[in-house]
């Protein structure tokens, strides 16, 4: 299923065509090319003097940390997300060298996510960023530094037709029309 952006003007087809469907191929194998090019693409994000925080947790559908991660997931997600082939867990240094707080820490995460997710689209794949979890649990699972902020989990996996959902609340929200507030109501200072 395609939900195209419904933008004012033309935008390149990576970013027009991304959606965040929960319907996945739970079939499909994330190849290991892939999966490097994936986190090549955040590592080569911008960040707040090249600090570079953002640190991953990759996790294959049928390996341990996949169910770790899955175990942690809140509601609906539980019930989708397993079909995906990979789920990325990523996290960000808050903490600088000297102790006090890099303030665009979880800023740069989201970038690096960010450009994970535009590679994704590129290579046929589909991601779903995923806020809906225990973010204490799964620190503790992973045995991770209290250095490390969780930010997100991406569900990442080659994109299923909507009607394989079974469950009837996932299936109307994936065939649901996409929205946006308006372009003018972003806009808090100067114009277009
Ligand atoms: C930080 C973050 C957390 C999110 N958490 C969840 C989540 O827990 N479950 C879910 O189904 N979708 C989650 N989403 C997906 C958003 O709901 C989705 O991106 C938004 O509705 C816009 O839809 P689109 O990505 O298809 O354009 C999350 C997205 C982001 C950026």
């Amino acid at each position: 299923m395609k939900k195209l952006a419904n933008s004012s003007v033309e935008l390149h087809p990576l970013i027009a065509q991304r959606w965040s469907p929960r319907s996945f191929d739970g079939a499909a194998e994330l190849s290991v090319p892939d999966l490097t090019a994936l986190i090549e693409a955040a590592r080569w994000a911008p960040s707040s003097n090249n600090s570079q925080p953002w640190r991953f947790v990759i996790a294959r559908r049928g390996d341990v940390h996949f169910a770790k991660l899955v175990d942690t997931m809140a509601g609906f997600n539980k019930l989708w997300a397993p079909k995906a082939s990979a789920l990325v867990f990523v996290l960000a240094n808050t903490t600088n060298d000297d102790g006090t707080p890099r303030v665009a820490a979880l800023y740069d995460a989201g970038l690096a996510a960010s450009l994970l997710t535009v590679e994704a689209a590129h290579r046929g794949l589909v991601v779903h960023q995923i806020g809906g979890f225990d973010q204490a649990q799964a620190m503790s699972d992973f045995d991770l530094p209290a250095t490390l902020t969780p930010v997100v989990i991406l569900a990442i996996g080659k994109q299923a037709p909507a009607e394989a959902l079974e469950d009837a609340t996932l299936l109307e929200r994936e065939i649901a029309e996409r929205v946006r507030k308006p372009l003018d109501d972003l806009i808090v200072g100067g114009s277009l």
